[in-house]
């Protein structure tokens, strides 16, 4: 059976509260827009795609609720609960390019039940292509991941993450499915720990053999030859091949290099921003101290001590060794080939 962390029901959105796993699996009724907009800001949904699809969902949520005079008025009103939307994470590109499309819909429909009813479809759309996206991801990935290889991972990029099959999850579900004998490490993922919390619950609940690794125990395994290629996902990918991804991304990138371990990047076109020239400008997001100076309730850093907390980072596109997308594979990215993804 699929993980489902959030889903449609009877008006109300229904969402795993990922905070929880893997010790308590708690789905949440949110009925009204700003229990979302809590969800994603404290990471109760998280993963550029899910948090896209929590969003639009958030949206269909305020369309039932919200009240005005005019058409003119419901759509001012909703676009403006669009913006409290964007300003939730600033990094991944999902949640922007599902509430562009969702704007578009704002637009659309003739009186205020009409907009309603183009709100819920496009809700509808977005959260079904993701699935849709993941699967031909995973189809069009698989191949890179041969029998009896072991692949190293960071963060989560499973269906937790995307609201479907996940883009990473997918495209290894797929390569075991198809009998390939495969193992996955799983970098921790401090400061949140996505990968001891979540990818590693995930590949545990789909039988596939996972070792768990402290983040620097990445490169010991390389160098011992014990890593196969490493696959990661991405919250946005620049026009030339930078990728964002969860802070530690780089370090596994380089080390990568180092060890001629192939590094690749699995991603839905929708995560790449062809208006950003370079991963310099990607808006990084910081997040609280207390993430560092806490492991879940326990504090483990003396008061008073400076904290950074840089919830992403930007990997260059030369340690890249394909970008792995539902339009294809794109190997040794330049900007050319990321833009030939768009072209039909
Ligand atoms: O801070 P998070 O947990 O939302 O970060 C998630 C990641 O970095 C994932 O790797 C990324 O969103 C890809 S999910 C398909």
């Amino acid at each position: 059976m699929r993980i489902e962390p959030l889903k449609w029901q009877d008006g109300k959105l229904k969402l795993l509260d990922q905070t929880k796993l893997p010790l308590e699996e708690v789905y949440l009724e949110l009925s009204r827009y700003p229990q979302v907009i809590e969800a994603i800001k404290n990471m109760r949904v998280r993963g550029a795609p899910a948090i896209a699809v929590a969003a639009v969902y958030g949206l269909a949520l305020a369309a039932q609720s919200v009240d005005a005079n005019s058409q003119l008025e419901f759509r001012k009103r909703m676009k403006s609960i669009s913006k409290e939307f964007a300003a939730t994470r600033p990094t991944g590109h999902n949640l922007f390019y599902a509430l562009k499309r969702m704007e578009v819909a704002i637009d659309k429909g003739s009186r205020i039940e009409g907009i309603r009813s183009s709100i819920f479809e496009e809700a509808g759309h977005i959260a079904q292509e993701v699935a849709d996206v993941d699967w031909r991801v995973a189809q069009s990935g698989a191949e890179l991941i041969e029998d009896g290889f072991t692949v190293l991972t960071h963060c989560n990029a499973g269906a937790l993450a995307t609201a479907g099959y996940g883009t990473v999850m997918g495209m290894i579900g797929e390569a075991y499915e198809q009998g390939k004998r495969i193992g996955v490490f799983v970098d921790e993922t401090r400061p949140l720990l996505q990968g001891a919390r979540l990818t590693a619950w995930e590949l545990v609940y789909a039988g596939i053999p996972a070792t768990l690794i402290t983040d620097n125990m990445a490169g010991h395994f390389m160098k011992q030859g014990k890593i196969d290629c490493v696959v990661v996902g991405a919250d946005r990918v620049a026009a030339n091949g930078d990728v964002a991804n969860k802070i530690g991304t780089y370090s596994v990138a380089v080390l990568a290099r180092e060890n001629s371990v192939p590094f690749y990047v699995t991603v839905p076109t929708s995560t790449i921003d062809l208006s950003l020239p370079s991963g310099e400008v990607i808006p990084i997001e910081e997040r609280s101290s207390e993430e560092v100076t806490h492991i879940q309730d326990s504090h483990i850093a003396p008061d008073g001590v400076n904290v950074a907390n840089p919830a992403f980072d930007v990997t260059p596109t030369r340690y890249l060794t394909a970008i792995i997308t539902e339009n294809g594979i794109v190997r040794e990215p330049t900007e050319d080939k990321i833009r030939g993804l768009f072209s039909g």
